[in-house]
């Protein structure tokens, strides 16, 4: 599998719309609560925003989109919500599976699926093989998923292929045991429901992403929500470790190379 660019190694190319858009969806269960209803209400709503998400993201160019659905540490949630938690997710998969692919959409899901119901399994793998060749939008939805244990399964991955890679190793041979080793990294990391952290989400691929923090609960999250981020976004200068003066020049000299194309063409 070819590796894409390490955000540590190489400085990755960034255009006005993110290539990859990584989504903490937080906020379901108080977006139910100011309502009065139960937190499985705010989760059912939760659903709508991810498809006008997914219909935005194709709209404005996005390649890849990966969304945090459930994590390791939601397991200590109570029994009752974990278990209808997992019947919206069936239920959203059987219902959108076929619209995603008539999308273009490449469906996947990233975590431990192990521990999840065999029915859920089966129609994530039949998701997965069905729109395994589309290419319009790659989707990912991280479910059981932890950045530890992502980090963890590629370091036991790339010792069981090769054993002498646990005493010489680099960033690569563990990259590219990632679940995500085929995507670009993140451009820019959505968290809605006002917390201001990680929650264990892709660790290692947030390297050098632009993260963005918004009070919009989940279930409230639109498109122009969506174009608010990737604003916030367009003004961003990303450095990648150099300092604005080097930036500053390296426009300098594509404007210039620009011209130089332009003004050739013209003769
Ligand atoms: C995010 O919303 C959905 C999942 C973690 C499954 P929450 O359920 O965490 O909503 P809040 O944070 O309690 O409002
Ligand atoms: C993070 O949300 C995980 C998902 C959105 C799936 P949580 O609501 O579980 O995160 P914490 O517990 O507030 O950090
Ligand atoms: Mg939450």
């Amino acid at each position: 599998m070819p590796l894409t660019p390490s955000s540590t190694r190489e400085i990755p190319e960034t255009e006005a719309i993110p290539k990859h858009i990584a989504i903490i969806m937080d906020g379901n269960g108080r977006w139910a609560k100011q309502r009065y209803l139960p937190r499985i209400a705010g989760h059912t709503q939760g659903v709508e925003a991810v498809r006008g998400t997914i219909k935005a993201c194709i709209e404005r160019g996005v390649s890849h989109l990966t969304i945090f659905a459930f994590s390791s540490e939601n397991w200590r949630r109570p029994a009752e919500e974990i278990r209808l938690l997992m019947q919206l997710f069936l239920a959203a998969l059987e219902r959108e599976i076929t619209s995603l692919h008539e999308n273009g959409v490449r469906f996947r899901v990233i975590g431990d699926l192990t521990k999840f119901d065999p029915k859920i399994i089966d129609c994530v793998r039949h998701g997965e093989a069905l729109t395994a060749s589309n290419t319009r939008l790659y989707l990912t939805v991280a479910a059981n998923y932890g950045g530890r244990w992502d980090i963890m399964q590629a370091i036991r991955k790339m010792i069981a292929e090769n054993p002498d890679s646990a005493v010489n190793f680099d960033e690569s041979d563990i990259a590219s045991h990632l679940t995500m080793a085929d995507a670009p990294e993140p451009d820019l990391f959505i968290r809605t429901g006002g917390e201001c952290r990680i929650s264990n989400f892709l660790l290692w691929q947030l390297a050098y992403t632009e993260l963005y923090f918004t009070d919009t609960l989940w279930p409230d999250f639109n498109a122009s929500t969506l174009d608010e981020a990737i604003r916030s976004y367009q003004k961003r200068e990303r450095r990648f470790g150099r300092t604005s003066e080097q930036l500053e020049k390296q426009q300098e000299r594509q404007q210039e190379i620009r011209n130089t194309i332009l003004s050739k063409n013209k003769i």
